[in-house]
């Protein structure tokens, strides 16, 4: 891992926004949204976040489980926010929130969301430290402390799962 001296960068500096309008192509026959094409969305909602906290390339190492909370219907328009919610050296949870919007009713309702860990990357996929990053309001600060207990987790499913393979 190249150690580097990092600054420190506000959770706001990397926060991210993508919009999608469900097409047919995204639709199951009953013209809802394929669970899998959302997964795509969060993926790159969550890597746009992790890029530009990073500013270097970024591999998804792991996704938690995700739950979807009300159907999205061809027509909709999709709304994902994404932001880092902790760096631990060379990987950082990102959270992804998912809205669906209606533009006719002017409402919002949450449909999924999801933590996402990426690692920092350099072009030969040599891992790199990611700069520290700092919460600056009370809800960044309890995603901050509730993305450390997360990691513990998933470490130790991680390590029961190696140990169950050998
Ligand atoms: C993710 C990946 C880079 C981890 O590499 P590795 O050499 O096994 O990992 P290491 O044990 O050295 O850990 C590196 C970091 O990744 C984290 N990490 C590794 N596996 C992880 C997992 N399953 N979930 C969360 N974090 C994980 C470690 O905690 C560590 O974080 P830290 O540096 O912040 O402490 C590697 O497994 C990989 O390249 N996977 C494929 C990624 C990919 O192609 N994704 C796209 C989906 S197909």
């Amino acid at each position: 891992m190249t150690d580097q001296a990092l600054e420190s960068r506000a959770v706001c500096d990397s926060q991210s926004e993508m919009a999608e309008i469900v097409l047919p192509n995204d639709a199951n026959p009953l013209s809802a949204l394929l669970g899998g094409r959302l997964m795509h969305w969060i993926d790159l909602a969550g890597a746009m976040a992790a890029h530009r906290h990073a500013r270097s390339y970024v591999v998804t190492a792991s996704v938690d489980h995700i739950d979807f909370l009300v159907p999205v219907r061809v027509g909709d328009l999709v709304i994902l926010r994404s932001s880092v919610n902790r760096v631990f050296h060379s990987s950082m949870e990102v959270g992804v929130k998912v809205f669906v919007e209606n533009y006719i009713a002017d409402t919002a309702k949450h449909v999924a969301s999801a933590y996402l860990t990426f690692v920092a990357v350099d072009g030969a996929g040599k891992h790199l430290r990611v700069a520290p990053v700092v919460p600056e309001t009370d809800e960044q600060r309890r995603r901050y402390d509730d993305a450390g207990r997360r990691r513990e987790i998933r470490r130790s499913e991680l390590e029961r799962r190696r140990k169950a393979a050998r």
